[in-house]
């Protein structure tokens, strides 16, 4: 997993090289995130990089606690500071012990660099850290091929995995904006 922190560090420094940060797709993603999490609580960006999406939610919600945890410590490091964000360093396939219990969570842009053990291993560690009946929001590319940091899934393979994590309400929609990109919704089922 080094090798490839290292490598999301290199990308730190040129986040146009990563990040689909266009208005256009941004507004929506934030509204959808918005519209999904609770209204007070402490929710988790999972993959947040430089706090492109924590930080919105987080000026839209003055009672919200954000916790941004991310794989590169240097994206951490170059991360946008607000005072309801607590950034967090994980290891790339679990949720810190630190982070504790959570409302709610989302992820944007992450789960298509990741293969499927490694989706499998968050969904499972997020439905330990969650509240039961707490939302989970988590953006994806729909396809089939893995290539190395591109993997596209079907929705069904995500339902699949969210379920078998112990989540329940499952359901896969489309992005508002950008046609191959689905979003996963679900909620933390009962223990
Ligand atoms: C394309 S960026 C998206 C950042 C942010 N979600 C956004 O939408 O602006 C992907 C981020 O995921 C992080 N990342 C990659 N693999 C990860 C993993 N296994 N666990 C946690 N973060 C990871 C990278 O360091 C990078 O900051």
């Amino acid at each position: 997993m080094s090798a490839l922190a290292s490598r999301w560090d290199r990308y730190a420094l040129h986040p146009e090289r990563y990040v689909c940060s266009e208005p256009e797709t941004t507004g929506p993603t934030v509204a959808k995130i918005l519209d999904a999490m609770p209204s007070e609580g402490t929710v988790l960006d999972l993959g947040c990089g430089q706090g492109r999406l924590a930080v919105p939610v987080a000026t839209s919600r003055s009672d919200l606690d954000v916790v941004a945890v991310d794989l590169s410590s240097r994206m951490l490091c170059h991360a946008t500071y607000h005072k309801q964000v607590r950034y967090l360093r994980g290891n790339g396939y679990t949720i810190p012990p630190t982070v504790g219990r959570l409302d709610g969570a989302w992820s944007v842009l992450l789960f298509q660099h990741l293969p499927v053990d490694t989706i499998a291993r968050y969904l499972f560690s997020l439905a330990e850290h969650l509240r039961v009946g707490a939302p989970l929001l988590a953006q994806y590319v729909i396809g089939d091929h893995h290539l190395d940091l591109d993997h596209r899934y079907q929705p069904r393979e995500l339902n699949h995995l969210a379920q078998a994590a112990g989540f329940t309400d499952v359901t896969t929609c489309r992005h508002e904006v950008v046609y191959d990109w689905g979003w996963l919704h679900a909620r933390r089922g009962p223990a």
